[in-house]
């Protein structure tokens, strides 16, 4: 079954119990942590996902776009995050990371940029429990799709077939109604999607589509 993961990035931050009402229909709840130094913009931390985690019953899918995540990680997890994803790129000690992250009863999973090469994570494959292809460069939400990141999601979904990985594979950035097929025909479990939900009119109804989409 293929899963949604509405990000909150694009949601209406005066008014985020309304906002997570909207999009309770889907698995995920995706959270963007951005630190202005791994990326160039500046969004939340562990004290707003603490604090939203009565009001959802989401999966809290915690993608960590920061410099030094081995810092964070503990507190990311005792706000309530169910998976937590850090960028190969962050760190020079992805493997114990990844243990760090499961001894912390979270899920796993790593994050690939669009210029980043699968060939970063072929010795934990088999210890994740997701890989986030971006197929945008992460910093905002509202990008246009990165074609090239179609590939990157075959090879995976290929390996995973070859090898019985069991790692799920989400991508994250520029998906829309209108390409969504696309993505997930060359082998997504997971649809993380920000303005394509929460800038439309009205959220509820466009995620009922998604899921309709991707059941097909
Ligand atoms: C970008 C973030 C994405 C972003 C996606 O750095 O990782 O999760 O919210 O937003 P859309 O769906 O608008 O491209
Ligand atoms: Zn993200």
């Amino acid at each position: 079954m293929i899963e949604i993961s509405p990000s909150l990035l694009a949601a209406n931050f005066s008014k985020l119990s309304e906002e997570l009402k909207k999009v309770e229909n889907a698995t995920y709840l995706h959270l963007d942590v951005m630190d202005g130094a791994f990326v160039p913009n500046i969004t939340f931390g562990p004290g707003l996902i603490s604090d939203i985690r009565s009001k959802s019953d989401l999966l809290f899918d915690t993608h960590l776009m920061i410099e030094n995540p081995e810092k964070y990680i503990k507190s990311f997890a005792e706000a309530g995050s169910d998976l937590i994803t850090i960028h190969v790129e962050a760190t020079n000690h992805l493997h114990r990371l990844i243990q760090k992250i499961k001894d912390l009863n979270c899920r796993a999973g790593v994050a690939l940029n669009p210029a980043t090469n699968i060939d970063s994570i072929h010795y934990v494959l088999d210890d994740l429990d997701l890989i986030l292809i971006m197929s945008v460069n992460p910093g905002f939400g509202g990008q246009k799709f990165i074609k090239s990141s179609l590939d990157k999601i075959r090879h995976l979904k290929d390996l995973k077939m070859q090898k019985a990985y069991n790692y799920k594979i989400s991508v994250d950035g520029g998906i829309k109604l209108n390409n969504v097929k696309e993505v997930i025909n060359a082998g997504a479990d997971v649809i993380v999607a920000g303005s394509a939900i929460f800038k439309s009119e009205n959220p509820t109804t466009t995620l009922s589509k998604f899921i309709n989409m991707v059941k097909k």
